[in-house]
């Protein structure tokens, strides 16, 4: 049994996409279970600025890393950094992701590569740096029971259809069994994989939808639960599955959505 008085103490976490959104909320909560971050960005530099600041706000500690995590130099740079800073790894979060809606008569090649690129191709070297420092790690009892953990933010959109989208669908049920797969192939090396599959959460990816009444009246009605999601609830659970509360739970899909899941439409 390890006794800490934070169950992230002494872990380093890098977490892709951190400068906004979940990913930000995430790089807060790891923090403040004890974590030392990596906070990743591509283009919101002030964004990033400000997970910063939260995190020494709590007394936290983190640096800041440009990268675009579709693009495996900048992938081998990022975890280069986060080596040179902290000297280990032991958590990944593959949280970046982006939409480029268009309906299939209309996608272009620009649209649907950009999205298989940084919400599929990025967890892939993501993933595949992680796990190269967590084998040559291994367990280090005195930090986690598991030599590496590696989050997936998924969606629910990883089982549920959604027409104008078919890259971001695309890209969120290929993450499924990329999670899948590397929990299957990691698991005799002591690393967990997981997925988070979050609903309807409140970040600028889906603003136009929640910031008009119509739009929002439209996302409650696929909400059982009647509330739209905040980052807190998604971070909340990537922080336990983070930590050896979860060191049981290994190829999981965890759904924090409200309900979304549920067929709302046949409820009645
Ligand atoms: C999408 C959001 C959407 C949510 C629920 C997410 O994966 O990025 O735009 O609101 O799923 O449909």
């Amino acid at each position: 049994m390890i006794s800490k008085s934070k169950r992230l103490e002494g872990q380093v976490a890098l977490v892709t996409g951190s400068s906004s959104g979940i990913g930000q909320g995430i790089a807060v909560a790891l923090a403040k279970d004890g974590a030392n971050v990596v906070i990743n960005f591509h283009s919101d530099e002030e964004g990033a600025a400000d997970t910063l600041k939260e995190i020494e706000k709590t007394g936290g500690k983190a640096i800041v890393v440009k990268a675009d995590v579709s693009k495996e130099k900048d992938v081998e740079m990022l975890f280069e950094q986060a080596k040179k800073e902290f000297g280990r790894l032991d958590i990944l979060v593959n949280n970046a992701g982006v939409q480029a809606d268009a309906s299939l008569l209309e996608m272009t090649m620009d649209q649907w590569e950009k999205v298989i690129g940084i919400n599929l191709t990025g967890p892939f070297l993501c993933a595949r740096a992680a796990a190269k420092e967590f084998v040559a790690q291994g367990v280090q009892e005195n930090t986690s029971r598991a030599a590496g953990k590696i989050i997936f933010i998924s969606s629910v959109h990883d089982i549920i259809p959604w027409g104008g989208r078919v890259n971001y669908t695309t890209s969120k049920g290929g993450v499924m069994m990329m999670m899948k797969t590397l929990a299957q192939e990691l698991a005799s090396h002591k690393i967990r994989v997981n997925s988070i599959s979050p609903g309807a959460i409140k970040t600028d990816i889906n603003k136009q939808d929640w910031s008009t009444e119509e739009g929002k009246k439209q996302m409650l009605s696929q909400i059982p639960y009647g509330r739209i999601g905040e980052p807190e609830d998604i971070a909340k659970v990537a922080a336990w599955l983070a930590s050896d509360e979860a060191d049981y739970v290994t190829g999981a899909t965890i759904y924090v959505d409200g309900g979304m899941v549920l067929y709302p439409s046949f409820s009645e």
